[in-house]
């Protein structure tokens, strides 16, 4: 079955049907669900759906557009919240310049502390860099997180970037924008990238495949991008399938 390796189902965009869609996943072939999370309060959230449906797991992390008041105390607390029975990953840390805020340094700091917890809770490492992609690579190299290994979730940067992550053993996420029109570069990593060290994901409820894009996202799209890369990499859509669920018990260590 599908392995929907990251979807954010406490998003308030999932408050009307967040439970009516989860039920609805194993009749239309999604076998599990990793809920990633970006702050403490997504943290509370993932873990109660994770606790409440046993297909469901979550990653335990501060996104680095919302580090910006993130401190020694919430630290601790996330690596308590890594024991969880149903934690399977430290993320989505990483770095994120699209926007000025918050600075460079404050996300660097962050995404070291927690690249360092990830290590100490022996968990993997699921990776958001926009527009960010050496400082990302510098960091991830010089804290040696091939070490630790994980995910590099929504990629979008070219193959040259990719090879970097690859070598490492770093899964490449792909998602929606595999579809869309000016989603070239995303297309070109799938062909060059190995289908073993691939793994499929949503982000929903953002970044609908088409002939979606723009709507409300989630795992019940994933079809659409396994169609694409079946497509791209000669094989039927059941291998793709079959393939990247392995990946992602590999990755997630289920
Ligand atoms: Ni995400």
């Amino acid at each position: 079955m599908i392995f929907e390796t990251h979807a954010h189902y406490d998003d308030e965009a999932f408050d009307e049907d967040r439970y009516d869609l989860l039920d609805s996943m194993a009749e239309n072939g999604i076998g599990t669900i990793v809920n990633a999370t970006a702050s403490k309060r997504t943290v509370e959230k993932s873990l109660e759906l994770a606790h409440k449906y046993p297909f469901v797991y979550t990653t335990i992390g501060v996104h680095p557009s919302d580090c910006a008041e993130m401190d020694e105390a919430e630290l601790k607390w996330l690596e308590e919240m890594c024991a969880d029975e149903k934690a399977v990953a430290v993320g989505e840390i990483g770095l994120d310049y699209h926007y000025d805020e918050p600075s460079p340094e404050i996300q660097k700091k962050w995404f070291e502390a927690q690249i360092e917890l990830a290590r100490r809770a022996k968990l993997p490492l699921i990776i958001h860099s926009r527009d960010a992609a050496k400082d990302t690579l510098d960091i991830m190299k010089a804290l040696h997180t091939e070490e630790i290994g994980g995910d590099i979730h929504c990629f979008s940067y070219p193959v040259e970037i990719a090879k970097e992550y690859l070598n490492m053993g770093f899964y490449i996420g792909v998602g929606g924008v595999i579809t869309f029109k000016n989603g070239r570069k995303l297309r070109e990593v799938v062909e060059y990238a190995p289908i073993e060290q691939i793994v499929i994901e949503t982000d929903s409820p953002y970044l609908s495949p088409e002939p979606f894009r723009g709507k409300r996202n989630s795992s019940l799209n994933l079809p659409y991008v396994v169609e694409k890369i079946a497509e791209i990499k000669g094989l039927t859509a059941e291998k793709v399938i079959e393939i990247t669920e392995a990946n992602a018990r590999k990755l997630y260590r289920l």
